[in-house]
């Protein structure tokens, strides 16, 4: 799906720059390969617009839902942008924004203009169906997010200070960083034997905590699979936010890292249940990962997806349950 929006942000610019130059010759959209509203359209005004107390079912608020095709289309001119008024009230980023507080990123807003512009229609994509989620863990969902939070740490293995010239904040760097992950192999990749190697050497060094046997299971089983630089379907699902189901792990792999430990980041640990309800209960856990009220955004690498944010967000409205 990337390298779709690639070419339709090219597209786009190439459009720009042609409109600036002169009024002809427009790309047409109809030669821009098709949107998918059903795997790429439907998402974004799923849990961006059509959530709890904005544009639910329930909620609906001022009169507009977006949680299904028929739904969505009350507002929408197919062939039209300019006279949708979802598509306005995403673009019109300074009066009004839609969704409030959190404009929806530059792809998105790209994407649902094109698929409107080819017609709104209620398109599946031929990979639909066929997107296996993989058998094997995917490295921007699952193993990235592990070596962000427990590894690309400041004072380690950071662009900054690259402890022992080794650096795991990006595919790349962790790939050229002096043959730690050798594919198909785990067992003899330098990644995964540091994971594992005993008191003295182990990664993270204490008082860092281990890596979980779950997270380690990962990593491996990722690089046997080949250590491709997959991005992937995500399998985030903002039905699902009970404790055990979505939140423990989220925690985990996104900020235990950094939060456990003798000496955890901010004098906060979040190794435990309680330790986790604490933050939900006083605020800080949504003000950080949204960056609100001065608080420094969580994870500092860069901000959980919509709906991981999401799920976050109704765990605690629904009473931050040891679900
Ligand atoms: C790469 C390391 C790292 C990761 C990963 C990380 N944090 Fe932090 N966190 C820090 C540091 C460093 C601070 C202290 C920064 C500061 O106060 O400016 C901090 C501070 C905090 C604070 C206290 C903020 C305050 O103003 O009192 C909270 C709450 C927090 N983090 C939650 C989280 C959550 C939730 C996640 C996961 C979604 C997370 N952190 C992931 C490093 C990290």
């Amino acid at each position: 799906m990337e390298k779709r929006l690639l070419v339709y942000i090219g597209i786009l610019s190439i459009s720009f720059i042609l409109l600036l130059s002169c009024e002809h010759d427009l790309p047409n959209a109809s030669e821009i390969p098709e949107v998918c509203f059903g795997s790429e359209v439907l998402p974004i005004f799923q849990t961006g617009c059509g959530i709890s107390n904005c544009h639910d079912a329930v909620s609906a608020k001022d009169g507009f839902i977006y949680t299904n095709y028929a739904s969505i289309m009350q507002t929408i001119v197919p062939g039209s942008p300019d006279e949708s008024k979802a598509y306005q009230s995403i673009i019109s980023l300074f009066d009004h924004p839609m969704p409030p507080n959190e404009p929806l990123s530059l792809e998105a807003r790209t994407l649902i203009r094109i698929w409107i512009e080819q017609g709104a229609e209620k398109t599946t994509c031929p990979d639909d169906t066929t997107t296996i989620i993989a058998s094997y863990p995917c490295f921007e969902r699952e193993v990235l997010p592990i070596l962000l939070s427990s590894c690309a740490t400041t004072n380690c293995h950071d662009a900054i200070t690259h402890e022992g010239d080794y650096i795991f904040s990006s595919y790349t760097s962790l790939m050229e960083s002096g043959k730690l992950v050798v594919p198909y192999s785990g067992s003899t990749s330098k990644l995964v034997k540091v994971l594992t190697g005993n008191a003295e050497d182990i990664m993270p060094p204490p008082p860092q905590d281990p890596l979980t046997a779950d997270q380690i299971a990962i990593i491996t089983d990722w690089i046997d699979n080949g250590a491709i630089n997959e991005v992937c379907e995500t399998l985030c699902d903002t039905t699902i936010f009970t404790y055990s189901e979505a939140i423990s792990d989220l925690i985990v792999n996104n900020c235990k890292g950094c939060h456990s430990g003798s000496s955890p980041s901010g004098g906060v640990s979040l190794t435990t249940y309680d330790q986790v309800k604490l933050i939900a209960d006083d605020g800080r856990l949504l003000e950080t990962i949204k960056a609100l009220n001065g608080r420094p955004l969580m994870p500092p690498s860069g901000s959980l997806s919509n709906c991981q944010i999401r799920q976050l967000e109704k765990w605690i409205e629904a009473g931050s349950l040891n679900n």
